[in-house]
């Protein structure tokens, strides 16, 4: 693996980010409900995707949402999705995505990044606290609500 970066999106890399293959089992936890019908209330201008790239491979995806005024707490400057590739799994580019999407939070005066995950076997759960994130509630939906201090 060589040097890993963060780019924005463009053509070509938008079309490999929506071509990452996930590990079987993975792919129910890449949105959890409460970001699924979130979504649809989202302003597009609040989010920051991301692609990682290994050299001139997308490895990655992670996307960023900054909306200090939601008047959910846990929607103002979170995690909304992040993936890697089911092959470069493992190889620490998740915490590279999340520490670059940390570093973001951060400079925007952040004090917090959130995440909200399905709990379950496949999911990201260990993942996220292994970053860093600690159980800070939990949604109606039943999912994990974390919160990484910055
Ligand atoms: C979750 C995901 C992004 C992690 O990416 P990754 O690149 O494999 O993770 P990393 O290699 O950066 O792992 C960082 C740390 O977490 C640990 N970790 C990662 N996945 C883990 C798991 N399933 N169980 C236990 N530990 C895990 C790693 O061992 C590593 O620990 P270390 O810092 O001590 O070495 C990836 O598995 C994925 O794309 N999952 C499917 C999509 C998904 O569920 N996204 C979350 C939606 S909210």
């Amino acid at each position: 693996m060589g040097e890993l970066r963060l780019e924005e999106l463009s053509a070509s890399t938008i079309v490999a980010a929506n071509g990452l293959t996930l590990r079987p089992g993975q792919e129910a936890f890449v949105t959890p409900t409460s970001y699924a019908i979130a979504d649809a209330y989202i302003n597009p201008l609040t989010s920051w995707p991301r692609v990682v790239l290994d050299g001139d491979e997308v490895v990655g995806f992670i996307r960023g949402n900054f909306d200090p005024e939601n008047a959910q707490p846990e929607f103002r400057s979170c995690v909304w999705r992040v993936n890697v590739a089911a092959d470069a799994q493992g190889m620490g580019i998740g915490k590279f995505a999340i520490w670059a999407l940390a570093d973001e939070a951060r400079s925007r005066g952040f004090t917090q990044l959130t995440v909200i995950w399905e709990p379950g076997e496949d999911g990201p759960e260990d993942f996220f606290l292994r970053v860093g994130f600690k159980v800070i509630g939990e949604t109606q939906y039943g999912e994990s609500i974390g919160a990484l201090e910055l």
